[in-house]
């Protein structure tokens, strides 16, 4: 197991499901983890399931100014920025003319334009340090089409990839690498918290129990962001349903 110490990470999204269960995993191979999201208390929660340093800054990532207290933060505190996760997002399910435009454009703040901005501030920081690795959250709703009545989300989770294979090609000669995460169903709040709770509620009902952690999915991450792969499957059970659903 690679040993992470004295590394920083930033996670967004970290106050509970993937994002919790990732900064407990880089904690476990001894990274300093800046821990985000609006949630301060649950954030608290996470980290105290870190056995290493961490900090926890309550942001917003849709908020300019949370964006750039995020980062001031975090470099007061440990002067560098060696890896950041993007992981904060959110869901919506139902019929396109009955999600308000509002809830739509929310979306995208969250899953990608958010991306763009962190990623925009921790590059110079990462090509002063000379390196940096940036992990992007995406889906396997970002590679393929598997569910009706998710149009919006999956446009989202398509740019977050197309928006990494950009930032690989510009990034060509640095040593600063970029990946990005398909994972497939994963028993977190995530469909509690989306646009469209009640409407997909009996659809997960039943799908929950062939869900993946995000315990394990934390694992598969980990376990291959250092390797030469650009888009990573963190379990056989994601990386088996985009085979699937390509095919269909
Ligand atoms: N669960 C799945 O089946 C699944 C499958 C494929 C991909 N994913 C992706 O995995 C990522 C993590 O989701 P999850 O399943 O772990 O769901 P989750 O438990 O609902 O976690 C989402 C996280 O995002 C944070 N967040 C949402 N809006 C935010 C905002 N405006 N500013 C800052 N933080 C915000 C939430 O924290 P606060 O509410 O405290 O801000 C929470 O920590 C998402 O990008 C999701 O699209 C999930």
């Amino acid at each position: 197991m690679k040993s992470l110490e004295g590394k920083v990470v930033i996670i967004t999204g970290a106050s509970s499901g993937i994002g919790a269960a990732l900064a407990k995993a880089f904690s476990q191979r001894e990274a300093r983890v800046v821990l985000t999201a609006r949630r301060l208390e649950k954030l608290k929660e996470a980290a105290r399931n870190c056995p290493n340093e961490t900090l926890c800054v309550r942001s917003d990532v849709t908020n300019v100014k949370d964006r750039q207290d995020l980062i001031n933060q975090t470099l007061s505190q440990w002067n560098r920025v060696d890896i950041l996760v993007n992981n904060a997002g959110s869901g919506m399910y139902g019929k396109l003319e009955s999600i308000k435009e509002r809830e739509i454009r929310n979306l995208f703040e969250v899953n990608i334009l958010s991306i763009i901005f962190l990623t925009q501030m921790v590059l110079p920081i990462m090509k002063s340090q000379g390196e940096g690795l940036i992990v992007n959250i995406s889906s396997i709703a970002g590679l393929v089409s598997h569910s009706n009545n998710v149009a919006p989300y999956i446009s989202t989770k398509h740019a977050v990839i197309g928006f990494s294979r950009g930032l690989v090609k510009d990034l060509q000669g640095t040593k600063i690498k970029v990946n990005v995460v398909c994972p497939y169903l994963t028993l977190t709040e995530f469909f509690d918290a989306s646009v469209g709770t009640q409407e997909m509620s009996g659809i997960v009902e039943q799908l929950r129990s062939r869900m993946d952690s995000p315990d394990q999915v934390a694992k598969g991450i980990l376990n291959q962001i250092f390797s030469d792969r650009f888009i990573i499957f963190p379990t056989e059970i994601s990386e088996k349903a985009y085979f699937k659903f390509r095919d269909l």
